[in-house]
């Protein structure tokens, strides 16, 4: 079936044999983790339904992989942001490109109301307004992402008891910290190794309580060494970006992945060559965004496009 049963590969990273788990080539339009945290809107019925509604940021994943669903669904999508940067605005690329082709409408709040934020002024000025409409909070984090991602869990379950992995760690950036908590807490048998890409990790721990109060069932927070703020440009994000490609010819994405390969590098530095547990690595897509980040890094740092 389409959207799930995505393959595994064996990759070389510093010459540690690592597995990847290809999400991102699970289909051409609605691949990664929003295919997964998004799988129970897809596959179930919503009788009456006629739009979606969810917010965030004007470049992101979220709003690409709504259009796609609101299209393949027959819905309308409404997509709150704060507001559309006026470079997009003027030369549409990316996500915010993409999801114009599908047909989104995405409102601009700070447009319509100055003191509020965006969340705020759905619940308060849309959600009780609109009648046929189904409202997905920001990036999936929602208790109806766990029926896609217990999808995953199999697939990654019945793979490790096919090779015999026994000492599996499963390893994925987090924003949310959705796919990662019920990775977890449907792998009880192997630990889900993450980083908070988003807000520290103690906003991660915040995050991961509001889906599952049981934190036994809590996936492990690797550190980093240096602190990280999201979407901002770090040399050290695109040298590894660089660097995953020129080794494995596989192209990650530029603001989750660089922080998880930093800090699945320093965790391998315990290890040798030969003797590491067995990692698997969740490729959670997201390359549309690319479009825009990477010229930012090549303008801010005088990168050669042809590094790659
Ligand atoms: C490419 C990519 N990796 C990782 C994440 C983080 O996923 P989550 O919010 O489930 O932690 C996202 C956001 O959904 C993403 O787009």
């Amino acid at each position: 079936m389409k959207y799930i049963n995505s393959k595994v590969e064996t990759i070389n990273f510093d010459d540690f044999e690592i597995f990847l788990k290809r999400d991102d080539l699970l289909d051409a339009d609605f691949s990664g983790n929003k295919a997964r945290k998004f799988y129970y809107y897809l596959v179930n019925e919503f009788p009456g339904i006629e739009k979606i509604i969810g917010h965030g940021s004007a470049q992101s994943n979220t709003l690409y992989s709504f259009s796609v669903l609101a299209k393949l669904k027959s819905w309308d999508l409404d997509f709150y942001v704060d507001h559309i940067p006026s470079f997009l605005k003027e030369d549409p690329v990316g996500n915010y490109k993409a999801a114009l082709n599908n047909g989104a409408k995405i409102i601009p709040i700070r447009e319509l109301a100055e003191d509020t934020n965006t969340l705020d002024y759905i619940k308060k000025s849309i959600l009780p307004y609109e009648k046929k409409v189904l409202f997905v909070p920001e990036g999936g984090h929602c208790m109806e992402a766990e029926f896609g991602i217990k999808i995953l869990a199999a697939e990654i379950k019945e793979w490790a008891i096919k090779h015999k992995k026994i000492n599996l760690k499963i390893v994925l950036p987090s924003g949310t910290g959705t796919t990662a908590l019920f990775l977890q807490k449907n792998l009880k048998d192997f630990e889900v190794l993450t980083c908070a890409c988003v807000g520290g990790d103690e906003y991660l721990k915040k995050l991961f309580f509001e889906l599952n109060p049981n934190e036994n069932e809590h996936p492990l927070i690797l550190k980093s060494s240096k602190k990280h703020h999201f979407g901002k440009l770090y040399k050290e994000f695109y040298l590894m970006y660089d660097e995953l490609l020129k080794q494995t010819k596989i192209e990650f994405d530029l603001l989750y992945d660089p922080l998880a390969w930093l800090c699945l590098k320093e965790y391998l530095s315990n290890y040798s060559k030969d003797n590491h547990p067995s990692i698997l690595y969740i490729h959670q897509g997201g390359l549309l965004g690319n479009e825009t980040m990477k010229p930012r890094y090549l303008r801010k740092y005088d990168f050669k496009d042809d590094l790659s």
